[in-house]
């Protein structure tokens, strides 16, 4: 028989580390929704059409997409990122602006898999849709970082760049092809560079990495209003504190982003796959999804690059132990499973083994599941109206009334 695995780029995500996420999940919601931010659930697929107004230029709408013709002859295709469907949703169900909305969902790519680099990875994030205030840059900015302290990284750098808008960045991008018409670039991007030449700026060969280390840059070339919201954003960065590298390389790999742009790098990853959040303004994204002008800022967060960073700083442990009670069984009958039953319906969580398992075996799982106590549901202790409550860390043991154990592990528990 075919013994069938997760596709190629996929994983399972099983416990404990499945309870890492969670409280990942949780540590994310709990930083944006203290920021007035609520969850938005959106479809995993869409109208192609959505996807593609993110840039047709892109990698990920020209090759990573995973679209196809439903069984009613609709284009559709997974969600390869979070922006568009938000933005999609806005335009559909026009909400009070501002519009502030947070989400954690999977996205898919057809990637080359790697280490940090998967075909299905999964994104905690935010997007805010009608106001384009600076402060409210500053706010988004702001969140992402701090949901890596929240987590306990140290080494993560905030990349900050301005992307500008249609006043400034046509003459710019003009200004930079004839810079690139001289430069001795990388095999894809010599021939190809007119389409899109920001994307030289972002390549990571050495080729155009040399070639353009003298290039014009974007943020020396911004117009009046697009310089002077770069300069509030970066202002009150430094009111709150929040440190970060101006880095006019950082172009984005989708096509929707005008002015703020940003990137968090773990220090602790490989250099190539080092992004666990970016984002930026798409002032211009609700227009090509058919709705009126509105200006949108927000980020995304990959949850496995989060950990992996976490991971490589030996920070952000998964929680402790699944279950605080496990009941250990020597008598059969229904008692362990009425006592069971009780502790959860009084709020502890408790666990057992099943198939009459040895005592020997019952305390060893029990030790693996990292309960703090085991109670022993014995003939004896029946007999007698008592249980016997082993401290599993400690090994002291004692005898316990059978009608005060739940109060009585409530207590010790606290
Ligand atoms: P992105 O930079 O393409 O932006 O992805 C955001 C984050 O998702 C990356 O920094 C990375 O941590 C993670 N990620 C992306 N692709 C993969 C992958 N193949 N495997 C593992 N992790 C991955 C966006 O998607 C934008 N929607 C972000 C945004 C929100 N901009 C404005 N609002």
């Amino acid at each position: 028989m075919t013994e069938f695995r997760a596709p190629v780029g996929t994983r399972d995500v099983l416990p404990p580390e499945s309870a890492r996420w969670e409280r990942l999940v949780a540590v994310f919601a709990g930083t944006v929704e203290r920021a007035g931010y609520g969850l938005v659930l959106s479809p995993m697929f869409e109208d192609v059409g959505v996807f593609e107004r993110v840039g047709e230029g892109t990698d990920v709408v020209r090759k990573e997409m995973y679209d196809f013709e439903d069984k009613g002859g609709r284009r559709v295709a997974l969600r390869p990122e979070g922006t568009a469907s938000v933005v999609r949703a806005y335009v559909q169900h026009r909400p009070t602006p501002p519009f502030k909305a947070w989400y954690v969902a999977p996205n898919f790519r057809y990637e080359r898999p790697q280490a940090g680099r998967f075909r299905q990875h999964h994104q905690l994030g935010v997007e805010v849709l009608g106001t384009d205030d600076a402060d409210l840059d500053v706010e988004v900015v702001a969140l992402a970082w701090s949901v890596g302290a929240a987590l306990g990284l140290a080494q993560v750098t905030l990349l900050l760049n301005s992307l500008g808008d249609d006043a400034c960045r046509p003459a710019y991008l003009e200004l930079l092809k004839s810079f690139l018409a001289s430069a001795a670039l990388c095999d894809e991007h010599a021939g190809g560079y007119e389409q899109n030449p920001l994307r030289v700026l972002d390549c990571k060969r050495d080729a155009c990495r040399s070639a353009t280390e003298t290039a014009p840059r974007l943020v020396d070339n911004l117009c009046e209003a697009c310089a002077a919201h770069f300069a509030r954003v970066r202002s009150g960065l430094d009111t709150l504190g929040v440190p970060y590298t101006l880095q006019p390389r950082l172009v984005r790999g989708l096509d929707y982003y005008t002015r703020t742009t940003f990137e968090l790098a773990a220090g602790a990853l490989d250099s190539a796959q080092n992004a666990v959040g970016g984002g930026g303004r798409y002032d211009k994204l609700a227009e090509a999804l058919g709705g009126p002008a509105t200006p949108g800022i927000g980020f995304g967060m990959g949850i496995e690059r989060l950990l992996l960073a976490c991971d490589a700083e030996g920070v952000f442990p998964g929680p402790p132990s699944a279950v605080d009670v496990w009941v250990v069984d020597t008598a059969g009958g229904g008692a362990a499973l009425a006592l069971t039953h009780e502790l959860r319906a009084a709020g502890i969580s408790a666990d057992r083994s099943f198939d009459g398992r040895s005592m020997k075996s019952q305390f060893k799982s029990a030790d693996r599941s990292g309960a703090r106590v085991a109670l022993v549901v014995g003939n004896d202790e029946l007999a007698a109206g008592t249980m016997t409550l082993r401290d599993l860390r400690g090994g002291d043991q004692e005898t316990v009334a059978r009608a005060d154990v739940v109060e009585h592990v409530r207590k010790l528990l606290s």
